[in-house]
């Protein structure tokens, strides 16, 4: 695999966005950093990660061209990929939070930034941002958060998990493009935390709404049974879920 690693860096996001802009890289190049300044996370938040204990890590997928309704296979795929690998580790109870953590048990160990280069209304190519952590211990002020460490009271060898993710990448974006996505969104479904128990939500207009979430759309919205049992479906930023 093509993989350029840094020793320290702003975001590995920013740093492959930029290069591919400049310069035509292969599919899959990755980029890993020893320790990120200014990790990015979802919704404009920042990702704080302990220098050379886990892995902050981006990884380029080109497409021909996808279509823009169908970007939620993206994160199906990053997310399998990642649920796979750590499956393989036997870390306990995985489950993916919808869109688009890796949790254990009720503790969150992953988090994934797509962020996509359009074209004409298609997708042309993908960031695919995660961070894992791994073997840090100590994580101050961060409530539901944690590490294969600290979960497991084992270190790992961050090499081999960055291999393992980058193969199962390539797997699942094979898979993607050989079948379709219809069997790795209930691949996706079957593996979501919460799937079929009560769960309080807040909504962006700053109420509340318990539900019970039944699965995830086509177009990545997540389907939840409210109290009147209607089945209703939410986007990305019209809801998070609470603990
Ligand atoms: C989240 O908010 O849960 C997503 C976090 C994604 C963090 C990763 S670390 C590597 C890559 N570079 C970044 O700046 N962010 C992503």
């Amino acid at each position: 695999m093509q993989i350029i690693k840094l020793d320290a860096i702003d975001s590995t996001n920013l740093y492959l966005k930029d290069l591919s802009r400049e310069q035509s890289l292969e599919d899959f190049t990755v980029v890993v950093a020893n320790v990120q300044h200014q990790g990015r996370g979802q919704m404009g938040s920042n990702w704080n990660s302990e220098g050379g204990k886990n892995l902050t890590f981006s990884v380029l997928k080109k497409f021909q061209q996808l279509a823009l309704d169908k970007h939620f296979t993206i994160s199906i795929c990053t997310a399998l990929a990642i649920y796979d690998s750590l499956m393989y580790l036997k870390i306990p109870d995985l489950k993916v939070k919808w869109p688009n953590d890796i949790m254990s048990g009720n503790t969150k160990i992953c988090g994934i930034l797509v962020e996509n280069r359009i074209e004409a209304q298609f997708i042309k190519a993908s960031i695919l941002g995660i961070g894992l952590n791994v073997n840090q211990t100590i994580f101050s002020n961060l409530k539901n958060a944690g590490s294969l460490k600290s979960i497991t009271g084992n270190a790992f060898d961050l090499e081999d998990l960055l291999q393992r993710i980058v193969d199962n990448l390539k797997h699942y974006f094979q898979v993607l493009s050989a079948t379709g996505s219809e069997q790795l969104r209930q691949d996706y479904e079957l593996a979501l935390y919460r799937l079929n128990s009560h769960t309080k939500f807040k909504l962006n207009d700053g109420n509340h709404l318990n539900g019970i979430i039944r699965g995830v759309s086509k177009q990545g919205k997540l389907q939840v049974e409210n109290e009147e049992g209607e089945l209703k479906e939410y986007g990305l930023k019209q809801l998070t879920l609470v603990y």
